[in-house]
């Protein structure tokens, strides 16, 4: 007999493949009923970046309480959950061990099924869900081109349908995120990244240093590791030490990472007759990227579509809603499933 779903599931959502440890309650794939995020910024941020064994530590410590208040607020309890759902891969191996190993536990002691779920999967669909009441962010219009642009990934993705993707692009070296994070330890601004060059670039004139937009020649995959590099070339011939000085090498930072990642969409539209636009990740909440995503989106006469804010960065609600469709469409995964620390998003 075919494995079934219901259609207004209860389904629990676990994420833990890097420094946010989160769960969620997600009714029918679609709805929101609660998603808490626990962020680990704090932490890392003296490091300048993720430190894994502090993050899997951080993990262990408030994993139970994390997925306790996500069911609270959701007002539902753990024998009501119909599917648990938790990231296994791509991630930090210890990070994600948390997650799963409480994943199976939950599943072991209430015989509730279990899937793994693909992380980049879990950012693509946060366009597609949203709390009771309210419209997910992007409509179910296929093909789909999405860029996924987080602190680990940068690809450029078609969407045929949930779960039919395929890469048309993908970074040679660092990820749009990573690219922004390093960027932001060179002018001391913090971490993370993103936001911090986000919030220097708002005073900062994005033609002031004049920073390379490195294209891959017949190919649609990116590179940031020789903008960084220009950057890095800029900050030690310059010796920038006003806040103006900083500003301005951050807005041409960040405007040089957007052009790169905007550069190729509209080829990409054309070619794939796409039907929509939409982005996904970390790297999606900021707002030069969004205009930017709009303008490409504009003349092709074609919807564009961005996560709201809480949902770009790392939770578990879009964790549980790409799980719900997985088990739809192939079952459960085994209770002994393994992590990984990459995991291709199209087989
Ligand atoms: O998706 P995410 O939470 O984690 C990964 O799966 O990697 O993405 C984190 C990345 C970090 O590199 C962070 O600097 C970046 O997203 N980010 C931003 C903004 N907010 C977060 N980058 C640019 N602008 C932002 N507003
Ligand atoms: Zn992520």
């Amino acid at each position: 007999m075919r494995w079934q779903v219901n259609s207004d599931a209860l389904v629990l959502g676990i994420e833990t493949s890097c420094d946010e440890t989160s769960a969620a309650v997600v009714r029918g794939g679609r709805q929101i009923l609660s998603n808490v995020v626990a962020t680990q910024d704090d932490l890392h941020a003296v490091f300048g970046g993720v430190v894994p064994e502090i993050a899997s530590r951080r993990h262990t410590e408030v994993i139970t309480l994390i997925t306790d208040k996500a069911l609270h607020q959701a007002q539902v309890s753990l024998a009501e959950i119909e599917l648990l759902a938790v990231t296994h891969g791509p991630g930090l191996i210890g990070s994600l061990l948390v997650g799963v190993s409480a994943a199976k536990g939950y599943a072991a002691a209430m015989g509730t099924p279990l899937v793994g779920v693909n992380h980049l999967e879990a950012h693509v669909m946060s366009n597609f869900i949203a709390p009771p009441g309210q419209h997910p962010s992007a409509q179910q219009l296929f093909p789909t081109v999405c860029l996924l642009v987080s602190g680990g990934h940068t690809s450029l993705i078609l969407m045929r349908q949930f779960g039919d993707y395929q890469s048309l692009g993908e970074t040679r070296d660092d990820a749009a995120g990573e690219a922004l994070d390093k960027a932001a330890r060179l002018l001391e601004l913090g971490y993370p990244g993103g936001p911090a060059i986000e919030q220097a670039a708002a005073q900062g004139d994005p033609q002031a240093v004049d920073l390379p937009r490195p294209r891959i020649k017949g190919s649609y995959d990116f590179s940031f590791a020789g903008l960084k590099t220009a950057l890095a070339r800029q900050v030690h011939k310059t010796h920038p030490e006003t806040a103006q000085q900083v500003a301005d090498l951050a807005a041409s930072f960040q405007e040089a990472v957007v052009d790169t990642l905007v550069a190729d969409l509209s080829a990409v539209i054309r070619e794939h007759n796409a039907k929509q636009l939409i982005m996904a990740g970390g790297v999606a909440a900021n707002q030069l990227l969004r205009r930017k995503l709009a303008e490409v989106a504009q003349p092709q006469g074609i919807p564009v579509a961005f996560p709201p804010l809480d949902l770009c960065t790392d939770n578990a609600a879009m964790v549980a809603a790409a799980g719900y469709l997985q088990a739809q469409r192939q079952g459960p995964s085994e209770l002994d499933m393994d992590v990984f620390s990459s995991l291709p998003l199209s087989c």
